[in-house]
């Protein structure tokens, strides 16, 4: 998912980079049958696709993954919807410089749908590991072509620790105890998140040193994220909830594989503020809210959004 936003007002800017992180679990806000106006889109602009990859669908299928639940607007595709959006705002290539360099991109979070694709029709780590620096190649990609295009304010997230996320930890039960970490989460998984987010940080440098005068600014979803869950406690979660969905269909972590969220009967947990885990993939609004203020007031991005917006 990308989303650009226009800097304008600071209030302005928090909703739509919330939508951002909302847009996960809707399908493209963006579309082409759209109502919003061009006048809308100067305000920000949300190109996110549920179930979104950065890998062509072309790829998995050639890999022999069922493509069935694998989109075909990949990273590369919303990169050229907002081609067109862009051309549509402005007719000079004068005004759209000057819209692209007073804009904000948020690239991502992007990246773990290509790995959950896989994992769960039962691919080995093995088979994942080797998608990381295409992935992150394909991330690089496209923040160079926003930075061809005029971009100077850009932010790419990396991907939160799926070591920890109910799904997959309900998907790889009974694992040896060596296998989790002390707050439960499975090793080897974070170990693959932490190493795709070692990669995209050493790329966006790459990339930060190829371009002067273009901020990109890395954000921790990562940490962040762990941190809810070690100290569950400093944000209002409770301790016995961090591993287990909000809204699911029973079974240890609450996340039974064949019954989700959105299936009739199943009924939400009544306190979704307490819980790290919506459905067992996303995250609660509650936690949504806390990884968008550490954007936008630091300090999981150095320099934070706000410290970047026209005050004036
Ligand atoms: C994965 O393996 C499980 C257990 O063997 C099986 O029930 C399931 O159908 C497999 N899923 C896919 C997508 O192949
Ligand atoms: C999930 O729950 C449903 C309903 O309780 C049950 O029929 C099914 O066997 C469970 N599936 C798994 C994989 O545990």
């Amino acid at each position: 998912m990308a989303g650009a936003v226009t800097k304008t007002t600071p209030l302005r800017l928090v909703v739509a980079v919330l939508l951002a992180f909302l847009a996960v679990t809707a399908s493209a806000y963006l579309q082409a049958k759209s109502p919003a106006t061009k006048g809308d889109f100067r305000y920000g602009a949300n190109f996110a696709v549920a179930s979104g990859t950065l890998l062509n669908q072309l790829l998995f299928r050639k890999k022999h993954l069922n493509v069935d639940q694998i989109t075909p607007y990949s990273l590369g595709i919303q990169i050229g919807w907002f081609k067109k959006v862009l051309a549509a705002i402005a007719s000079t290539d004068v005004q759209r410089r000057e819209i692209m360099a007073s804009s904000l991109f948020l690239v991502g979070e992007i990246g773990a749908n290509d790995y959950n694709h896989p994992f769960f029709q039962n691919r080995t780590l093995g088979f994942v590991r080797p998608l990381v620096p295409r992935v992150i190649r394909s991330i690089a990609l496209s923040v160079e072509a926003l930075i061809k295009l005029g971009a100077k304010n850009i932010y790419v997230p990396g991907i939160f620790p799926l070591g920890c996320v109910p799904r997959y930890l309900y998907f790889y039960r009974g694992g040896e105890p060596g296998d989790y970490d002390s707050a439960g989460c499975l090793r080897w998984l974070n170990g693959l998140t932490a190493d795709h987010n070692r990669m995209l940080k050493g790329k966006l440098r790459e990339l930060g040193r190829a371009h002067p005068g273009v901020s990109i600014t890395y954000v921790d979803y990562y940490n962040e994220v762990l941190s809810l869950i070690t100290r569950p406690a400093v944000n209002g979660f409770a301790a016995g909830t961090v591993l287990r969905a909000c809204c699911g269909g029973g079974g240890p972590y609450n996340a039974n594989l064949t019954l989700h969220c959105s299936d009739p009967g199943v009924v939400p947990c009544p306190d979704p503020a307490k819980y790290v885990s919506w459905d067992g993939l996303h995250m609660t609004e509650a936690v949504y809210k806390i990884m968008a203020r550490g954007m936008l007031d630091g300090p999981f991005a150095t320099p934070s959004i706000m410290s970047k917006c026209n005050h004036s």
